[in-house]
């Protein structure tokens, strides 16, 4: 077995800096999510996607899971404009995609184009709640859809992350020279605690390496801060890993909350960078209630192994037990729930804030330091704003 084959047959690369941005006027302004999807595309991590997709592929996309072609892809990339600007631009012409006053990519326009909001909401998050983030997200964002293929032309800044950014190129050629034929992705947008911890570590005695590939882009406000989610991974491989076994790097986009079409997109995504199975455990990318507990498990049962090219490796809710002294799930622990040790996300931001410490069946001792300086420092920066 080798590491997997990109999604779509090969990977996309759309990254030329000498592209000659000069002569063209026009220019689209992109949100930070935007931004972020648009490099994606470029370095080939949404691979087979080329550019922000068109009508027939958004359409098909939201109804069906599904590129026109047929590929599987669950989450529609596109490129939001208000009715003022798609006024000014012409079918055909290139404009320049920008953010903060900086050109990172051009866009040939292919098409523009009103998507039906309220569908892609109802189907893409399964609900039109406004009060769900990646709802109220859809419904901010301005009414039209630009779409056509890109090429990124600068590539954005890292900040203190830069040691942690690779391209899927990058990540395929080094986990090749670790000797991996088989790796398993994980996706996470909070602090490592011991569940989490619990399922690579299950996953790791049956595959080669672990990719833990925390997701940086854009999430909701009250979600750890990225830097801070950093340093604590850092503390956890440091003291609780083994060193030759796990990789970590970030993951660029912008989180949607989509619970289980979101499932999909992230392992497809870890695919393309080079990844041959992916964990999916309790409530994968949800939020609030609006998904079961294993909605984002089942939804793999609509696509063949084939047409994913990942292995999904589903985890039941884990926990620490009393009465078994360890970590364990539903699917391996026969007592009552009093034994078990469950600190919902909400709960333990606010001890944390608190400077109250998790116990440490819920979390290292480690990771909960770096999680209290680091809470410390946000409430001191953001009260003296
Ligand atoms: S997510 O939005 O990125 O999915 P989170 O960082 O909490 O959120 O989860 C990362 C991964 O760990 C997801 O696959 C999620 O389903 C899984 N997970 C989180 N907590 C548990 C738990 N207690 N038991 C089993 N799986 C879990």
């Amino acid at each position: 077995m080798s590491l997997s084959i990109p999604h779509g047959g090969s990977l996309i690369n759309r990254w030329n800096p000498d592209y000659p941005i000069s002569p063209i006027e026009k220019e689209i302004e992109l949100s930070k999510a935007e931004l972020s999807d648009l490099e994606l595309i470029g370095i080939g991590g949404y691979s087979p996607l080329t550019g922000f997709l068109g009508k027939e592929d958004y359409e098909s996309v939201v109804e069906t899971m599904r590129l026109r072609d047929r590929t599987v892809w669950s989450i529609p990339i596109t490129l939001a404009v208000t009715k003022e600007k798609a006024s000014q631009l012409t079918i055909g012409e290139t404009v320049k995609l920008v953010h903060a006053g900086e050109v990172y990519g051009v866009l040939e326009i292919q098409e523009i184009y009103e998507p039906d909001k309220t569908k892609e909401a109802l189907l893409v998050y399964r609900t039109d709640d406004i009060n769900h983030p990646g709802v109220k997200k859809l419904f901010t964002k301005p009414n039209l859809y630009v779409g056509g293929p890109i090429t990124l032309v600068k590539r954005t800044d890292k900040g203190r992350f830069a040691p942690f950014y690779f391209d899927p190129a990058e990540t395929r050629k080094l986990f090749a020279e670790r000797g991996w034929d088989t790796v398993v992705g994980f996706q996470t947008r909070n602090p490592v605690h011991r569940a989490h911890e619990y399922i690579q570590k299950c996953a790791l005695e049956i595959v080669d390496g672990l990719f833990l590939n925390p997701l940086v882009g854009e999430t909701k406000e009250d979600d750890i801060p990225a830097d801070i989610r950093m340093e604590s991974y850092q503390v956890l491989l440091e003291n609780y890993y083994p060193k030759d076994r796990v990789f970590l790097g970030v993951f660029q986009a912008a989180m949607r909350y989509a619970g289980p079409r979101e499932a999909i997109f992230h392992a497809i995504v870890r695919k393309n960078f080079g990844c041959t199975h992916f964990i999916v455990g309790r409530d994968h990318a949800g939020v609030g209630n609006y998904y079961g507990t294993y909605d984002a498990q089942k939804i793999f049962l609509n696509f063949t192994q084939e047409e994913l090219g990942i292995t999904p490796l589903f985890f039941e809710h884990s926990f620490y037990c009393t009465k078994c002294e360890g970590m364990a799930s539903t699917k391996t622990c026969p007592h009552d729930q009093k034994y078990h040790v469950v600190l919902s996300g909400t709960k333990v931001r606010e001890m944390l804030r608190n400077g109250e410490v998790p116990p440490s069946t819920f979390s290292r001792p480690e990771v909960v330091q770096v999680l209290i300086k680091g809470m410390k420092q946000e409430a001191f920066s953001s009260s003296s704003n």
